[in-house]
């Protein structure tokens, strides 16, 4: 959730305040301008407060689009007014933009499925790159400056802005790509990637030197083109070595350099706001890449190195032999879910994928109509992005007091009558406690302490999201109920 709402400040902010630069007197529209600001910043900040719990979450977004507004209306109205002999055109371009971008995104937002929104977030990100570089070039023809101090960090300042944002852009579409399958998630690996790496970050370093240099509009045009071909081909090569296992973590830390590319936006162009909304993001998907990085068990400078995580499913080669499965029926699941008292719901990836969160919504009205204590327990990496689960869940009007995290149920499940894996395998899987494995350390649901577990799925074929194998569907206290969830849950609503 908060990667999408960091996109909508960024992408929200980045545009119009392209050119608040330009008005410079401190009359009193500069002033409510000021004002403007500093409220808007503080409710962004309350949004991203609002946003950390699933209660308040729509508190969040209402007050973060509120703020954003404000700062949208203190904006163009200042632009408007420093330029009084231009306002038709002035109006008409900024209308024309907003008009364009929202009717884009609002056609983008209708058709997109929650399975696909990692991609489109990836997507989203490249905007903002492609726009933090627009800014810097914008600001390197507006203002060529005298060879001063102040041009040396103002050149300093857009060769930053111009380098992130750079990297952030062609990062972003690969990752596009490769979330949506356009190209192999493969890690694609060249020879001496680190030292090409380091190489093109050092060469842009001192591009950035060279530009602060520069005395002239055309002296400083070569170092910043050479340093835009450098910093597109760096994002590109970046991301190309990450496998798509890594991806949505990739993802995150993009969300987090696209918020330092608009931080640096907005030194170049001296506009506060952009440079707090822009830390903001920047930390916040620093932080959540972190915690997503802290729940699968990886190191965060594994995955940026990359060169792992390739493909999912079928990554681990080595199958042991669990012994035989049980099937269940959904006839037989509603009648152990009469006969129990306590169940938890631990939904996953696949509960997504079948669209089951209504049908399961409605079986847990119709359990709690009976009497039973159900509640949910979510995995922080179930599904494929943070908080997927708890926005399908709230989408279906589940209540928010019933679904746990995983630290807070995981305690309870020994004392639990059924546990339904609806989905979910990976983080659920008891080989992460087995030394050896690839998921070893990864913190898990403990659905197995269950007296009962059912697990659904579509067939025994299909490892999870990290491909390794799954001794819980052996276990003597499971039973596997095949087919897609929705038809399975749907069936036993109606046994019940
Ligand atoms: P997964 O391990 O991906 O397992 C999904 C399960 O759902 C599979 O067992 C699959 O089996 C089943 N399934 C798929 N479609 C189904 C359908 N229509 N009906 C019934 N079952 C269906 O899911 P998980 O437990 O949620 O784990 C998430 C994984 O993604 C973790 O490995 C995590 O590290 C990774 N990941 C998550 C994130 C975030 S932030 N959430 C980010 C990066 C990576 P069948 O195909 O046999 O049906």
């Amino acid at each position: 959730m908060t990667a999408l709402f960091s996109n909508t400040l960024l992408g929200a902010a980045v545009a119009p305040m392209a050119v608040s630069a330009e008005s410079t007197d401190y009359t009193w529209i500069t002033r409510f301008q000021s004002l403007a600001y500093i409220v808007a910043a503080l409710l962004f900040i309350l949004a991203l407060a609002g946003l950390s719990k699933q209660e308040s979450a729509q508190r969040g977004n209402n007050l973060g689009i509120f703020g954003m507004a404000f700062a949208l209306v203190a904006t163009i109205w200042v632009v408007i007014d420093g330029d009084k002999d231009n306002t038709a055109l002035t109006v008409g371009l900024i209308a024309g933009a907003i008009a364009i971008g929202a009717l884009i995104g609002v056609m983008l937002a209708r058709k997109v499925e929650m399975t696909q929104m990692p991609e489109l977030i990836a997507m989203l990100h490249s905007f903002v790159g492609l726009a933090a570089v627009l800014v810097g070039y914008n600001s390197f023809i507006e203002q060529p400056g005298a060879n001063s101090v102040e041009n040396a960090f103002h050149m300093g300042e857009l060769g930053l802005a111009v380098f992130i944002g750079a990297v952030t852009f062609t990062g972003s579409i690969v990752a596009y790509l490769k979330l949506s399958a356009k190209i192999s998630g493969r890690p694609v690996t060249l020879p001496g990637r680190n030292f090409l790496n380091l190489a093109a970050i050092v060469v842009s370093i001192g591009l950035i030197i060279w530009m602060a240099h520069t005395r002239s509009l055309a002296a400083g045009l070569l170092p910043l083109v050479i340093l835009t071909v450098i910093s597109l081909l760096l994002g590109a090569h970046l991301v190309l070595a990450i496998g798509g296992g890594d991806m949505p973590v990739v993802v995150s830390m993009l969300n987090s350099y696209s918020g330092w590319a608009a931080a640096m936006a907005g030194f170049t162009l001296g506009n506060d706001l952009l440079i707090i909304t822009g830390a903001l993001v920047g930390s916040s998907g620093a932080y959540l890449s972190y915690i997503m990085c802290q729940a699968m068990n990886r190191s965060f400078i594994s995955v940026i190195l990359g060169g792992f995580g390739s493909d999912g499913a079928g990554a681990s080669t080595e199958q042991k032999d669990y012994g035989e499965h049980r099937e269940t029926t959904a006839a037989d699941v509603a009648n152990l879910l009469k006969e129990s008292q306590s169940i938890i719901i631990t939904p996953g990836y696949g509960m997504a994928v079948a669209q089951a969160q209504y049908p399961v919504a409605e079986l847990t009205r119709k359990l709690r109509d009976m009497g039973k204590d159900v509640r949910f327990g979510i995995h922080p990496v179930a599904g494929r992005l943070p908080g997927h689960m708890n926005v399908l869940l709230a989408e279906a009007k589940v209540p928010y007091d019933i679904v746990m995290e995983m630290d807070e149920i995981n305690e309870d499940f020994a004392d639990t009558d059924v546990v339904l894996v609806i989905g979910a395998n990976d983080t659920v899987n008891p080989a992460a406690q087995e030394p050896g494995s690839p998921i070893a350390g990864m913190p898990v649901l403990h659905v197995w302490e269950a007296r009962n577990v059912i697990v659904f799925k579509r067939s025994m074929g299909n490892a999870g999201y990290a491909g390794v194998q799954n001794p819980l569907f052996f276990r003597e206290n499971t039973q596997m109920l095949l087919g897609d969830a929705k038809k399975s849950v749907e069936e036993i609503v109606s046994d019940l």
